[in-house]
């Protein structure tokens, strides 16, 4: 497109986003007062693509939602940043507040939480734990924030390494825990959960990829400076027709990116079908503990397959059932999860039978997806039109060797944040 048809453009979406943006206000105003704060902020200068969706839903009048975030890693959370910013109310979203929790005592990543986020906006605000058991060991404990949930309010719990936020997905989280009370959590569709990540190869949303090779090791990769996050900016992968790379192989020692694998229709030996035979993904598992959880080369091609994914059709269709799927008290992953806050508090504290023992703490995430649910005869359910992708688990450090994070941050840069573009 020329430079006066982009600036055209340009402008007939800036004039789209003010009515929006004003329409916003008035159907929000009326439920702003509970926290704390009227809707008069400044107007985002919207330059980007992203815009809340809501297909219809209407954000439930009197039940605050509130964004609730396991604070650690500064790297993270500021790809995070933007799609949060782009949630709130004020920004037409349906996220009234965003409550912190740290979850760390590294004094940068601390720093940061305090001094740039924490003021940066007033709807920012943070759950203190810091007077409560155990919040001085090495691993904070955080799952103490749980207790300090406010009464009638919807919360979004939202992992720190969450970086792609839907723009339809908090809505729909929402609306379907509202509509549905026999819903004890409403998971998101999570890219990089053990669970889901079979379902979604099954369906058809993987794609041949490989580590670029031989690693060209004087090519130093910048992990957050900017990696062009479109596949279609990057090469093909070359190399040998039988090499291939798998499930348990070590992570390679130098940065390095991976790569599309060329297809040639539908015959040997580059049909997709054989491509796919020579990539880790073949053999994911439905399981919690699976190689979902345990490889890193898994949940790359899990990364590299939704950037192309992205790109190809932004609806992300592909991953969508347009219906609910339920784990049935498998333990899921909760990276992203929304809960009603009374659900929590009324059955507080985190506690249940453990080898015959009653009263043993339970790690957060079983009990909100295995133990309690079952207790009370209540759903787990992952709304799978509700998408969001989830970086790593400690169990895949070999991600970070990856260009990833970058691309996702170019794509948060471009498209998701707000004011920052260009
Ligand atoms: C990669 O391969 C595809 C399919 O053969 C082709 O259309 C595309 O142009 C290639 N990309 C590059 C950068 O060479």
């Amino acid at each position: 497109m020329n430079r006066s048809a982009a600036l055209q453009h340009r402008w007939i979406a800036t004039a789209c986003l003010l009515l929006v943006f004003a329409t916003t206000l008035i159907f929000y105003w009326p439920d702003v007062p509970f926290v704390g704060h009227n809707a008069a902020v400044n107007v985002p200068s919207l330059t980007s693509s992203f815009r809340p969706a809501n297909h219809g839903l209407v954000k439930p009048a009197g039940v605050p939602v509130i964004g609730l975030i396991f604070f650690g890693r500064r790297d993270r959370v500021e790809v995070l940043r933007c799609y949060l910013e782009r949630n709130l109310v004020t920004n037409g979203g349906w996220l009234d507040e965003i409550q912190w929790v740290r979850n760390t005592h590294d004094e940068k990543d601390l720093a940061y939480l305090r001094d740039d986020i924490l003021p940066s906006n007033p709807l920012y605000t943070e759950i203190d734990i810091s007077e409560m058991p155990g919040s001085d060991q090495q691993d904070p404990a955080y799952e103490n924030a749980w207790t300090k949930l406010r009464r009638g309010a919807i919360y979004i719990k939202i992992d720190d390494d969450v970086v792609f936020i839907g723009e339809d997905t908090i809505p729909r989280m929402v609306d379907l825990r509202v509509k549905d009370p026999s819903i004890f959590t409403v998971s998101a569709n999570v890219i990089n959960s053990p669970l889901m990540g079979w379902v979604h190869y099954h369906g058809g949303a993987m794609h041949p990829y490989l580590p670029e090779f031989p690693v060209d090791k004087s090519h130093h990769i910048p992990k957050l400076e900017s990696t062009p996050w479109a596949y279609t900016s990057h090469p093909n992968w070359t190399g040998d027709a039988d090499w291939g790379f798998y499930a348990e192989d070590a992570v390679p020692e130098h940065y390095h990116r991976w790569l599309r694998m060329t297809e040639s229709g539908d015959s040997l030996p580059s049909s997709t079908a054989a491509l796919m035979q020579r990539t880790p993904i073949t053999k994911i598992q439905y399981d919690t503990w699976g190689t979902g959880l345990r490889s890193w080369s898994i949940a790359a091609q899990e990364h590299y397959s939704f950037l192309e994914n992205l790109h190809d059709d932004p609806s992300l269709d592909i991953y969508k059932l347009s219906k609910i799927w339920t784990t049935d008290y498998e333990r899921l992953s909760i990276n992203m999860i929304a809960v009603l806050s009374d659900d929590i508090l009324d059955n507080m504290p985190m506690t249940g039978v453990v080898d015959g023992k009653d009263n043993t703490p339970i790690a957060d995430e079983e009990w909100l997806t295995v133990v309690m649910p079952r207790k009370l005869g209540r759903q787990v359910v992952v709304e799978t039109d509700a998408l969001v992708v989830h970086f790593s688990f400690r169990t895949q450090s070999g991600l970070f060797r990856t260009d990833l994070l970058g691309r996702y941050a170019d794509f948060a840069r471009r498209e998701v944040c707000i004011g920052r573009s260009e």
